[in-house]
């Protein structure tokens, strides 16, 4: 049988190639109907390309433009001049890179006067069907609660928010503080950088209650020459799961909390070149890897580990303290 207008002229099969190479491209037997449904199914978990994975960004419309006006970590204060342009068409390729890996993808509108607003990782953390909301201890970030907080209200009715209890220090900058071992263990970075102590604490109870596990770890103040650079937990570790190992930036971690993370996974350590570079901020989606950095040893470990590194220059975000991970808040 004939499926095609080309198979039609030429005859039928020009190829010896097996049947079901492309499920979704190719012709397959299922009738029309039938493909449309599944198109929008995860039918295939493992190797399946549906969409079986929903992000939150934000466009950059209001990034910085030249030197970042506030600076509230040590890669802002260097005050390097972002190119706003060129951060548009950098974030314009991550989200068509995550559109071809077939990731759902929601926007958020962006507001004026909230240009970190593009890093959606900030906005809260996602625990089952519940949302809870940050608090960002640096004041210039504050008001980007309130708009996540509309947005999930308005959006995702199938989510309930959590806020934070008003207690003084106490803060939490969402999945930026958090690195996923898997559905039920998490990691929270906490310490005197961004999400405090009683923070992390209050996410440990909470999702205790859910029975998620939550490990805190203490972010220590770690960089290069008088630099802060590691201030999120994403900046400096990331679990890799097909593996189960670590990316690990190591100074930014106290003794004891290494000898915790070497019980969940073995240790792979950046140098201080990789880790500037925002290595542990990769977005993992299957055997794909978004990063933006990658050189040789990087390669190699992720490609040993099953998975395609994609690179993607983000110069422009990584001028204000941010890499691909931090762009997108992950459902
Ligand atoms: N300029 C932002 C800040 O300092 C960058 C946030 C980066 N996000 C992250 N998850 N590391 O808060």
């Amino acid at each position: 049988r004939a499926v095609s207008s080309v198979q039609k002229r030429f005859g039928f099969r020009q190829t010896n190639a097996p049947r079901l190479n492309f499920p979704i491209f190719g012709r397959g037997d299922w009738p029309r109907e039938a493909r449309k449904t599944r198109l929008f199914k995860n039918f295939n978990k493992e190797g399946g390309f549906f969409m079986d994975k929903k992000i939150l960004m934000c466009e950059p419309k209001y990034f910085f433009k030249g030197k970042p006006h506030y600076q509230i970590n040590d890669w802002m204060r260097e005050k390097q001049p972002i190119d706003y342009q060129l951060a548009g068409r950098q974030w314009q390729n991550l989200y068509e890179t995550y559109l071809c890996l077939r990731i759902k993808i929601n926007l958020i509108e962006p507001k004026i006067s909230l240009p970190d607003m593009c890093f959606t990782a900030n906005c809260g953390l996602n625990l089952k069907n519940f949302f809870i909301l940050s608090r960002f201890r640096k004041i210039e970030r504050r008001k980007e609660s309130f708009v996540f907080e509309k947005h999930f209200l308005k959006h995702y009715s199938d989510f309930k928010t959590i806020k934070l209890p008003k207690n003084e220090g106490m803060f939490f900058e969402g999945q930026g503080d958090i690195v996923k071992i898997d559905e039920k263990n998490l990691i929270i970075g906490y310490g005197k950088q961004r999400t405090s102590l009683t923070g992390a604490n209050f996410i440990r109870e909470t999702a205790e209650k859910l029975e998620i596990s939550v490990k805190p770890v203490e972010l220590l103040i770690s960089g290069g020459k008088n630099k802060k650079s590691f201030y999120h937990l994403d900046t400096c570790l990331r679990f890799l799961p097909k593996t189960k190992t670590f990316l690990i930036y190591s100074p930014s971690f106290k003794k004891d909390d290494l000898k915790k993370l070497e019980k969940i996974g073995e240790l792979i350590f950046l140098d201080y070149k990789e880790a500037e570079g925002l290595t542990a901020n990769i977005v993992i989606h299957q055997n794909f890897a978004i990063s933006g950095f990658l050189n040789d040893r990087i390669r190699k470990i992720l490609e040993k580990g099953g998975y395609n590194p994609i690179y993607i220059n983000l110069s422009e975000f990584k001028k204000a303290g941010g890499g691909a991970k931090c762009l997108t808040f992950e459902f």
